[in-house]
């Protein structure tokens, strides 16, 4: 059995051993994979204890992936252009190789719900680690332009710039949106602190689709903000939960897992 593990605080309630138990049954991989609590100030200490016990490669989530980005020996170019690390990987040196993998999570799940990402104006909502990890996946599927819109928008502004060679890409205060998009997404950690995005009903069109990459039990205020508008493509990140995992065991394994009933799995466990 190959360990693996994901590596937080806190970290009793990911979801990730069973997505990747769920993974690791159906490609018929040996993988054994656990939640690792580390002290706030304890990363390092907790990661070293995991490589001496024989771990392969981890999940890195809140608050470590800027800590996890500094130790990686290498870095993939998704994960430089993210400024995060959400996966370790042991290579057979034994450096680690330091990958992110959520924007691509991100645009797997967005496909397999049917978006069509190239030419389509997009709205991005929010301007921290998950918008960043998010803007060079989205943006290599060529939309007409993605607009970044925070609270602050001096961050929107800074990660615009940031992304600008990759494509059509600008930055708007979250008040001064007027235009409609064809597909908005909500990186923003709003609802976790139960607040409500203020937006304007004329950013959208009767096609608009919505994507929030928060999720939960119950409907997120955003999704539920869309449904209000009347509109009826709506989705939660549950499916980008997946769609990373699945990208991490590909860089662990090699073999791709069939996000679908693992999807399925998740959804009613959580129901
Ligand atoms: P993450 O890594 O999840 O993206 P983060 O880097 O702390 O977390 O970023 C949180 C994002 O949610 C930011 O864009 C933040 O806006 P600010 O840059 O203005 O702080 C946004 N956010 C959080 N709470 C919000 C709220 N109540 N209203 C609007 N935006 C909010």
């Amino acid at each position: 059995m190959d360990k693996y593990a994901v590596i937080g605080h806190p970290i009793k309630h990911s979801q990730s051993p069973f997505i990747h138990h769920q993974f690791a049954e159906q490609t018929s991989q040996a993988v054994d994979y656990q939640r690792l609590l580390a002290p706030l100030n304890g990363f390092v200490d907790s990661l070293n204890h995991f490589v001496r016990e024989g771990g392969k490669g981890c999940n890195i989530t809140v608050p470590f992936k800027t800590q996890a980005m500094d130790i990686a020996d290498e870095l993939t170019a998704r994960a430089e252009l993210a400024g995060a690390v959400n996966t370790l990987h042991l290579l057979p040196d034994g450096r680690w190789l330091g990958d992110n993998t959520d924007g691509a999570g991100l645009v797997m799940d967005l496909k397999r719900l049917g978006f069509n990402l190239n030419g389509a104006k997009i709205l991005l909502l929010g301007a921290g680690g998950a918008a960043r990890g998010a803007l060079a996946p989205l943006l290599a599927e060529h939309p007409a332009h993605v607009v970044i819109a925070n609270r602050t928008p001096a961050r929107a502004e800074e990660l615009a710039l940031h992304f600008a060679e990759l494509g059509n890409i600008s930055s708007m205060p979250l008040e001064a949106l007027a235009q409609s998009f064809d597909i908005i997404i909500n990186s923003t950690s709003a609802s976790l602190q139960g607040e409500t995005l203020s937006l304007d009903s004329q950013i959208c069109h009767s096609g608009t689709r919505v994507y929030d990459m928060m999720y939960g039990q119950t409907e997120t205020p955003f999704l539920a903000w869309a449904r209000e508008l009347g509109l009826e493509h709506r989705y939660d990140g549950l499916g980008m939960l997946v769609g990373q995992a699945a990208e991490s065991f590909y860089v662990w394994r090699g073999v791709r897992p069939n996000v679908t009933p693992v999807l399925k799995a998740l959804r009613s466990q959580l129901a």
